[in-house]
């Protein structure tokens, strides 16, 4: 694994919501990285307990609540439809912290790609931070698939990764997050641009099943 040492977050302790494919390569990757992590789920014996049995020391398994709890910061990465439930569980838990929103409200067409449920005037960033008005909500790691979502490894150096939220020091804190886990983080702006965010899943989606592969990311270049 090819980590840079240094931009190591201050936030020991993460707590991510949800222990599906997002929530197990983020929770793999910090614990590799020294951070103490707790998968949270809807019911921890599906996944999150055994996941955190076969990773060991550092993993941690428990309700969404507790996971929210647990985590000095969170990650959310439940599937859309079930977001809502997840955080009102942890609602109380995530007040005051960062929370790094990774969903995207994605509705499923069977072959066909996948459409927005909140798109143009409104985005899952936003119905996040309205869901959760104490918490700083950032929105990060959604336009990316998970076989490159920790240390990805390119001939050019870090990708981008496009983060926003309204507030800065909260960006500051998951910028180092990103660039922790080998990432740029390139600041978009606040959480109204997650309109622009969530839209690029569904580009990266529709790459990846045009190429029949996962391994891209979708970056920026500048002359
Ligand atoms: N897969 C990717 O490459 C990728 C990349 C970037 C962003 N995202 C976004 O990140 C979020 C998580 O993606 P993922 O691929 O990790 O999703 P996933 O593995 O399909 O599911 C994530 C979690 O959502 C809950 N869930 C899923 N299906 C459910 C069902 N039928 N009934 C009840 N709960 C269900 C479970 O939560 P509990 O653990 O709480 O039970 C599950 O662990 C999504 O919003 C997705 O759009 C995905």
């Amino acid at each position: 694994l090819r980590l840079r040492s240094e931009g190591i977050v201050s936030k020991r302790r993460i707590g991510i919501l949800g222990s599906g494919n997002v929530g197990m390569t983020l929770g793999s990757g910090l614990v590799r990285l020294g951070y103490d992590v707790m998968l949270g789920s809807a019911d921890p014996r599906r996944s999150a307990i055994p996941w955190a049995t076969h990773v060991g020391r550092g993993a941690h398994a428990g309700t969404h609540a507790e996971a929210a709890q647990f985590g000095e910061l969170a990650i959310l990465a439940t599937r859309w439809h079930v977001t809502q439930a997840a955080v009102a569980d942890a609602r109380a838990a995530l007040a005051g912290k960062i929370v790094v929103d990774a969903t995207n409200p994605l509705v499923f067409h069977g072959h066909d790609l996948p459409t927005l449920a909140l798109a143009n005037d409104d985005s899952a960033g936003e119905q996040v931070q309205r869901w959760l008005p104490q918490s700083r909500v950032v929105k990060a790691f959604n336009a990316v698939g998970v076989a490159q979502m920790v240390a990805p490894a390119f001939r050019d150096g870090p990708p981008d990764m496009f983060i926003c939220g309204d507030e800065l020091a909260a960006k500051r804190v998951v910028g180092e997050l990103c660039r922790t886990l080998g990432w740029n983080a390139f600041d978009l702006g606040g959480i109204t641009r997650a309109r622009l965010l969530e839209p690029l899943a569904i580009l990266w989606i529709a790459i990846s099943s045009q190429r029949r592969q996962h391994d891209h990311v979708l970056t920026m270049l500048v002359q």
